[in-house]
C-alpha cells in the first residue's frame, strides 16, 4: 500500500456502510479521500472522527443521480485537490418495490432513481475521475461496486430494475476496460467489486427490517460486514500496477445466494 502514501482517491456513498468503512480504510494509508455523499452531516462527523489519521477527509456534498451536482462536485474536487488516482464509485440504493403495481407515479420514481444513481451516476463519475487521473501523470484505478445481484436476480425480495442496474455495472466495467486498452492507456485500471450480503443501511426499513435486522444480527443468516468489502478494495489496491483484477465476486461463508 506504500505506494498509495500522499495520493488522493474519491469515493461516492461515502456517509454511510460499505462506503465510509473504505474511507476509514483509505486514510490509515495516508491517502487523503474525497467522500461524496448528499449528507453532509455525516461527511463531516466522518471528517471529525478520522482527523488524527495519516490521510485527510474532504467532505464534498454530490448527488450522483443528478448531473449538475456531478459537475458542481467536480468543479469543487479539482479546485481543493486538483488530480486524483483513486476512484470508488459506490453510491447504490436498493429500494423493495414492485415493477407491475398500480402506483404508477411511485413506481417510475423509484425506478428511475434507481437506474440514474446506480448505473447512469456510476458512469458521470467515472468520465470526471478518469479526466483528473489524466491531469497527473501518475497509475490510476477505477473501482465500481457492484452486487452479487449482478450475477444472479434470484433474490428473495422484489426489488425491481435493482439487479438489472448491477448487471449494467459489470458489463459497463468492461466496457470501460476495452476502451483503456483502445486508448492504450496502460496506467488507468477499471475494475468491479460484486458483494454478497453486507449488513448496512440499504433499503432503509424496507429490505432490512426490524425483525429481519435482529435475525441477521445474531447471525442465523450470513451476512458480510462493511469492512471486509473496504477489504477486498485494499486487496485490489495492493496489486502491482501492471495486474488487473478484473472482477471479485465476495460472499460470506454459507450466502445461499
Ligand atoms: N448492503 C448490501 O447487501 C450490498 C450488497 C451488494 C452490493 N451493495 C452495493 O454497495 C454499495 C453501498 O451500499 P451500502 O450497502 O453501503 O448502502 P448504504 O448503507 O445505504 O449506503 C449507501 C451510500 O450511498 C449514498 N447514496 C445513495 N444515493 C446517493 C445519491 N443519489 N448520491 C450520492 N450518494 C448516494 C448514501 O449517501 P447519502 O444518502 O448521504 O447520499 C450512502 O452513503 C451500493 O452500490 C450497493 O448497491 C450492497
Amino acid at each position: 500500500m506504500e505506494k498509495w502514501n500522499g495520493k488522493t482517491a474519491i469515493v461516492t456513498g461515502a456517509s454511510a456502510g460499505i462506503g465510509d468503512a473504505i474511507v476509514r480504510d483509505l486514510v490509515k494509508y495516508g491517502i487523503n479521500v474525497v467522500a461524496l455523499a448528499r449528507r453532509m452531516d455525516r461527511l463531516e462527523s466522518l471528517q471529525d472522527q478520522l482527523k488524527d489519521e495519516p490521510g485527510k477527509v474532504i467532505p464534498i456534498k454530490c448527488d450522483v443521480s443528478d448531473k449538475t451536482s456531478i459537475d458542481i462536485a467536480f468543479e469543487e474536487i479539482e479546485k481543493q485537490v486538483g488530480t486524483v488516482q483513486i476512484l470508488v464509485n459506490n453510491a447504490g440504493i436498493c429500494l423493495m418495490n414492485e415493477m407491475f403495481g398500480d402506483d404508477d407515479d411511485k413506481i417510475d420514481g423509484i425506478i428511475s432513481s434507481t437506474i440514474n444513481t446506480n448505473f447512469l451516476g456510476l458512469v458521470r463519475v467515472a468520465r470526471k475521475g478518469y479526466k483528473l487521473m489524466k491531469k497527473s501523470d501518475d497509475y490510476g484505478i477505477i473501482i465500481n461496486i457492484g452486487s452479487i445481484a449482478g450475477h444472479n436476480a434470484s433474490l428473495d425480495f422484489l426489488v425491481n430494475v435493482y439487479p438489472g442496474t448491477k448487471f449494467a455495472v459489470r458489463a459497463v466495467t468492461e466496457s470501460m476496460r476495452q476502451e483503456l486498452n483502445k486508448l492504450k492507456d496502460t496506467k488507468v485500471r477499471v475494475c468491479e467489486i460484486s458483494p454478497g450480503g453486507v449488513l448496512t443501511e440499504i433499503g432503509g426499513d424496507t429490505i432490512f427490517t426490524p425483525e429481519k435486522r435482529a435475525i441477521l444480527e445474531s447471525g442465523e443468516y450470513p451476512m458480510l460486514k462493511s469492512s471486509n468489502i473496504a477489504q477486498t478494495v485494499l486487496f485490489m489496491l495492493m496489486t502491482p500496477y501492471d495486474v488487473n483484477i478484473t472482477e471479485m465476486i465476495v460472499k460470506p461463508v454459507g450466502e445461499k445466494i
